[in-house]
């Protein structure tokens, strides 16, 4: 008997949707465009609660976002979806950016130690290493899994201050120490790694390269970014990498500095596979390395954790281009894919899983066949117009499949 005659198992995921900023909140409509249409042609169904959020709200209402929303995510929620956060002149009293509250205390709250950043070249899309669309790579040369240690680092403190906003508690106040040498107004954030942040992390990515190894059959490498060659945190976190290395004898692995790393991932990313590193390296590497996908508007993110998860593009609230229609949604709506694929993987839900291929190739085809795209790609089309021929292809694949 053909599987499509069983009958289909329903799942509902209850999803937190944080628009957030600026063009958070214009590339998340297209998200929700997205997830209606699968919402109404797949055996899944999506229970969306969308919450206010961000540094434009702050300006508004004197909050980062309603009371309860820390809970609601951490209590009542599978999967959270966040636009983009941050805004000119949106500062607490203290000096720390409006709205990080909802990015940043979400990470440190909900512990999303693992924040996965894929660098991959559909084929019909131009990569900007030149910053125009001249030059057509071979997209088999960029297809990489940056996952950049989401916890700790140079963002600690401001991770645990925001971490405690979120939890309606008092920021802890700061210590003063003395930084000999120096004289006059000083200020520092101290980069502190652990070896349970390292290990986790660490881990997570040699899982993530068994698990692409066992799914496309291509062999697969780990490579450690870090500056071991002056600072201790690093010098901690490759020790452990070597002892993962060590334990994982089926994956190649590979070591960089980040300042080499940077002219690397440039040069021959066809080199890289899966990559690891801390915190602030992480942040700078994959703003980098969009260029290598056509840039930020491709660039799509999760935030994993042991029990929760959080989806974002990697861009920002982009300003200069917010309240125009005219920013990419690629990287929010490859971020709905990635969610799609990390909730049909962690409830073994075959129908989400199918969900997932279906959007996969339907960013994929769009580019392809040479769909609309917007101007950052070269094109004219704006968000909403790109948004809505991903989800018609979605939808025409979603009722063959699922009729
Ligand atoms: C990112 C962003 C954030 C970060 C900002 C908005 C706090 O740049 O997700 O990469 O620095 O992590
Ligand atoms: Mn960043």
């Amino acid at each position: 008997m053909n599987d499509e005659h069983l009958p289909r198992p329903m799942a509902t995921y209850r999803l937190a949707v944080l628009p957030g900023d600026g063009t958070g909140r214009e590339v998340m409509r297209e998200a929700l465009r997205i997830l209606s249409v699968f919402d109404e042609n797949s055996p899944a169904s999506f229970d969306i609660n969308e919450i206010p959020c961000g540094g434009q709200y702050y300006l508004e209402t004197g909050e980062e976002w309603p009371k309860g929303s820390f809970e609601y995510c951490r209590d009542e929620s599978d999967a959270i979806l966040l636009g983009a956060i941050g805004w000119p002149d949106a500062r607490l009293p203290n000096g720390d950016m409006a709205g990080g509250q909802t990015i940043l205390g979400l990470r440190s709250g909900l512990e999303l130690y693992a924040n996965v950043r894929p660098v991959k070249l559909y084929a019909g899309v131009t990569h900007k290493v030149h910053g125009v669309h001249k030059q057509v790579w071979n997209p088999d040369l960029v297809d990489i899994i940056m996952i950049r240690e989401n916890t700790e680092g140079l963002y600690h403190s401001l991770l645990r201050r925001m971490e405690q906003r979120a939890l309606g508690k008092k920021d802890e106040p700061i210590v003063i120490e003395e930084f000999p040498g120096l004289d006059g107004e000083v200020a520092w954030d101290p980069r502190p790694i652990s070896r349970d942040g390292s290990e986790r992390v660490i881990r997570f990515a040699f899982d993530y390269a068994k698990h692409r190894q066992r799914k496309t059959g291509a062999s697969q490498s780990v490579t450690c970014v870090d500056k071991s060659n002056v600072t201790r945190g690093c010098q901690l976190f490759r020790k452990i990498f070597r002892e993962f290395a060590e334990r994982n004898p089926d994956i190649a692995v590979k070591e960089a500095y980040i300042d080499a790393f940077t002219m690397w991932l440039v040069r021959n990313p066809e080199d890289l596979d899966v990559v690891v590193l801390p915190n602030m390296f992480g942040d700078i590497a994959t703003d980098l390395a969009s260029v290598l996908q056509g840039g930020m508007g491709m660039s799509a993110s999760a935030n994993m954790g042991p029990k929760h998860m959080l989806f974002e593009p990697v861009h920002g609230s982009s300003p200069k281009h917010a309240g125009k229609n005219v920013v990419n949604p690629i990287a929010m709506i490859q971020s709905v894919q990635m969610m799609f694929e990390a909730l049909a993987f962690r409830k073994k839900d075959q129908n989400l899983d199918t969900c997932a291929e279906i959007l996969q190739s339907a960013i994929q085809k769009h580019f392809e066949e040479g769909g609309i795209v917007t101007y950052d790609l070269g094109g004219t089309a704006s968000t909403s117009e790109v948004g809505q021929a991903i989800a018609m292809r979605c939808e025409s694949m979603l009722k063959e499949r699922f009729p």
